[in-house]
């Protein structure tokens, strides 16, 4: 039988809520009829934005959403999205040549802020370097920033329908600058980041963070480079990494080996996140830069959604993306003393997305679900687990009178029986509460089947000799639950 043992007396530390953020880029459907549906539709919205999404969103208590892009954030130009909505202009996004759509201007600065007020997330800008200049970036964060009724940007602000500052915490300094944005080499993008961060930090009235640009996946060099041309000379809070698994078979239609060879891809995150802060810290061995995973998800091949292929990069989701989603959750948490943020790429009709809209319809995804059973450890104490007999992932944590543990069955086709023991002297209380996902390699809701995957009902399971037996379906995600 395979074992799982819980290590109070190990602890990575607090598991930052940002660990659970969210990224929304112009391109595609992730608003366009997805979360946003514009005040005049007929689907019921707020403000112009989607009220299935406010609601089930809300409900995840959404630390983090990042936006504009991705890619798009380098073509973005901010002043584009402000002012009476009927006269912004439509113009030509980073996305335009893939898909043909042309950028309306519809969400700018205000409506993302407020969609992150209606669903209580923090906003992250990602800010352009490549077209924008310093000044332009600096004019951007004073605009956000500067106090009511102070300078004629605050003063603009405010007629635009926001008198207090937005209050931004964090802002990014650009996007892939080692591709699409600039083609840099890491001591280059380090420059510019030094002189975007110099002139900005002038603006930085609320304590912002400021984000840099870290590798493609495990590009070891672009952190090592990167790091050592930055060499402290600006404020930094974290260095932000993109790593994408793919390229293994259709998204609903995969076989067994396609289903383990993406598991092994997604697995891999845990030994980047380790060699991406080995490589920081020769050059940061106090570690006061923190890592982010800015982007991160499954991407397989478009045209699974229900849009088929009409919004770019628009894919189904399985319970094998639900697996990779708690598989990724348990890596963060685990390295929770070096990971302040990772956000899921992206939150609708995109890639690894949480939700799927079109017209009146819309559902959740498995994605959706892991998150909301992953929610009690947000802000919690870590534990150490340790995993006997593999295909495994897992971790736990203590938060208010609570013992959470995570658990995917990286199996295909294999059910699992797990023993859970606790390797400190603290007993662990004789019974835990058990939800459990899936079950099928290959469910997915859809329009026709929404609730096709969902959490089963809690069950209890109840100490037996001094441990409890965990039972998995294959292709599943558990969340067992121990209160005092
Ligand atoms: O998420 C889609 C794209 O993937 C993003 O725009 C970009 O940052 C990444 O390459």
């Amino acid at each position: 039988m395979k074992k799982i043992c819980l290590i109070p007396c190990e602890s990575a530390g607090t598991i930052d809520p940002n660990i659970y953020g969210h990224f929304s880029e112009h391109i595609g459907g992730v608003f366009r009829d997805g979360v946003w549906v514009g005040e005049e539709a007929n689907v019921p919205q707020t403000d112009g934005f989607r009220d299935f999404v406010i609601e089930k969103f809300k409900a995840l208590n959404p630390p983090v959403l990042r936006w504009p892009g991705g890619c798009f954030a380098e073509t973005y130009k901010w002043r584009d999205g402000i002012g009476p909505r009927e006269k912004r202009p439509v113009t030509m996004g980073w996305w335009y040549r893939d898909d043909g759509r042309l950028e309306t201007n519809e969400v700018g600065i205000h409506e993302f802020v407020h969609f992150c007020e209606l669903v209580g997330a923090s906003p992250y800008v990602a800010a352009n370097i490549t077209g924008m200049t310093p000044m332009d970036m600096r004019d951007f964060m004073e605009y956000c920033n500067a106090p009511a009724g102070t300078t004629t940007l605050a003063k603009e602000r405010g007629e635009n329908g926001h008198t207090e500052p937005f209050d931004i915490p964090f802002w990014g300094i650009g996007n892939e600058n080692w591709g699409g944005g600039g083609n840099m080499t890491p001591a280059q993008y380090a420059r510019d980041y030094i002189k975007y961060v110099t002139l900005c930090t002038t603006v930085n009235l609320h304590g912002a963070k400021f984000v840099a640009c870290g590798a493609n996946a495990g590009d070891y060099g672009w952190t090592d480079g990167f790091m050592r041309e930055y060499a402290h000379r600006v404020p930094l809070y974290a260095l932000a990494f993109h790593y994408y698994c793919g390229g293994a078979g259709d998204c609903v239609n995969f076989t067994k080996e396609q289903w383990d060879e993406l598991v092994a891809r997604a697995g891999k995150l845990d030994d980047m996140i380790r060699r991406h802060s080995a490589a920081m810290e020769l050059h940061d061995p106090d570690r006061r830069v923190k890592i982010i995973v800015d982007e991160w998800g499954c991407w397989h091949p478009g045209g699974s959604g229900p849009s088929k292929g009409f919004n770019l990069f628009e894919q189904q989701s399985t319970m094998r993306d639900g697996v990779i989603t708690a598989l990724s959750l348990n890596a963060f948490n685990n390295h929770c003393d070096r990971v302040v943020m990772a956000n899921v790429a992206q939150l609708c009709n995109n890639l690894h997305c949480l939700f799927l809209t079109g017209g009146e319809n819309a559902i959740v995804t498995p994605t959706y679900w892991v998150f909301y059973m992953y929610k009690n450890h947000m802000g919690a104490s870590h534990i150490r687990t340790a995993i006997e007999g593999g295909g495994l992932s897992a971790s736990a944590s203590e938060k208010d009178g609570k013992i959470t543990l995570t658990v995917a069955n990286l199996s295909y086709d294999e059910d699992t029986e797990i023993e859970l023991t606790n390797f400190s002297g603290r007993e662990l209380p004789d019974s835990a509460m058990v939800t459990i996902l899936g079950g099928n390699p290959h469910s997915h809701n859809s329009f026709d089947a929404p609730d096709a995957v969902k959490p089963l009902e809690p069950v209890q399971i109840r100490k037996k000799e001094g441990k409890f037996i965990l039972t998995m379906p294959a292709a599943s995600v558990a969340s067992v639950v121990w209160s005092e």
